[in-house]
């Protein structure tokens, strides 16, 4: 099997941390490194989050990297959630994985010329906000041609926002960023709220993660009991979503999404910034924006794969 390079891009942030077992728990899947973004909550927490859980997946492999403390231009804003700030060590643990050296934006550069130099172009899975890689993408022309597509978490076009009505989290909080990324004509494949909160995470899921025998498992069932997402006066039904596992769940099983190609843009400032729009009337467009998902064969994909592999631990004895 040829497995997908990818880097992970990261905020986490508890979808985020889906995004990242899942991956870990995925044979398809070669994660090259992670590198951390300020978003949900500060920097200082998602790199200590990113460092927790590939310290809880034992793939001391993978290196994690620090990025960007605030977006580009705007003023800093966190996720609805930034409470949260570092996991808890009961919920996680600490796991005694330090970050390596080199910046975010550093490494995306540096990994993609090798990759367009050895012609094996890399995917970025962008689940938080863009200014990791909107630098990156800055730092040389090579940059653009080593990536290969940015599935990325982001926008909202026939949803409304939920951080602010007219927008999703990831593009409000760097709409600049966005604007960079969704220009560089790199090819981009989209999930946006519109997809993301078709597919909702209830106390069942929830259960067969913790009792799936597995480390991640019993830490991903402990963060979504300790941190509820669900919304019914939102959803209309119980549960909540996993966004930023999507993105990662696409490389594994596309056909689990149906999306269309469109031209999409973003408002950098005025009065609604982070506002996405698309074109679909363009069938050549660059973009693949995911409208629809099989939300049965989605949750089964995570809630499986993550159950029972990420890593595999000794289940917990009765005794
Ligand atoms: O809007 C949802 C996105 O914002 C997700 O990536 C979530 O983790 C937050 O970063
Ligand atoms: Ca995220």
């Amino acid at each position: 099997m040829s497995r997908t390079p990818i880097i992970i891009d990261t905020d986490p942030g508890v979808d985020d941390a889906a995004a990242i077992l899942l991956a870990f728990a995925s044979p398809e899947i070669e994660v090259l490194g992670i590198t951390a973004v300020a978003g949900n909550v500060p920097l200082t927490a998602t790199l200590a989050n990113a460092c927790r859980i590939v310290a809880l997946s034992g793939r001391t492999e993978v290196p994690v990297m620090a990025g960007a403390e605030g977006p580009l231009l705007r003023e800093q804003v966190y996720g609805k959630y930034a409470a949260i700030g570092a996991f808890p060590e009961h919920l996680v643990g600490s796991g005694g994985v330090t970050p390596a050296p080199e910046h975010a934006a550093a490494f995306i550069a540096r990994t993609a010329r090798a990759a367009a130099e050895a012609g094996t172009p890399i995917t970025l899975c962008a689940i938080g906000p863009l200014t990791n890689i909107a630098l990156a993408l800055r730092l040389h022309p090579d940059v653009a041609r080593g990536i290969a597509r940015i599935v990325c978490m982001g926008g909202a076009f026939t949803a409304l926002g939920h951080r602010v009505p007219w927008a999703e989290f990831n593009v409000f909080a760097d709409p600049h960023a966005a604007g960079i990324v969704f220009g560089s004509g790199v090819p981009l494949v989209l999930f946006p709220l519109d997809v993301t909160m078709q597919a909702l995470f209830t106390a069942d899921h929830v259960a067969a993660l913790r009792d799936g025998g597995s480390a991640g498992g019993r830490a991903l069932a402990a963060l979504l009991s300790e941190y509820d997402r669900s919304d019914p006066a939102r959803y209309g039904r119980p549960g909540g979503p996993l966004h930023d596992a999507m993105t990662v769940a696409w490389l594994i099983a596309p056909d689990l999404f149906t999306g269309r190609p469109a031209r999409v843009g973003v408002e950098e400032g005025g009065t609604t910034p982070g506002h996405t729009w698309a074109d679909f009337t363009d069938p050549s467009a660059a973009a693949t924006v995911m409208s629809q998902v099989d939300e049965a064969g989605y949750i089964a994909l995570v809630v499986d794969r993550i159950a029972a592999r990420a890593p595999a631990a000794q289940k917990e004895t009765t005794a």
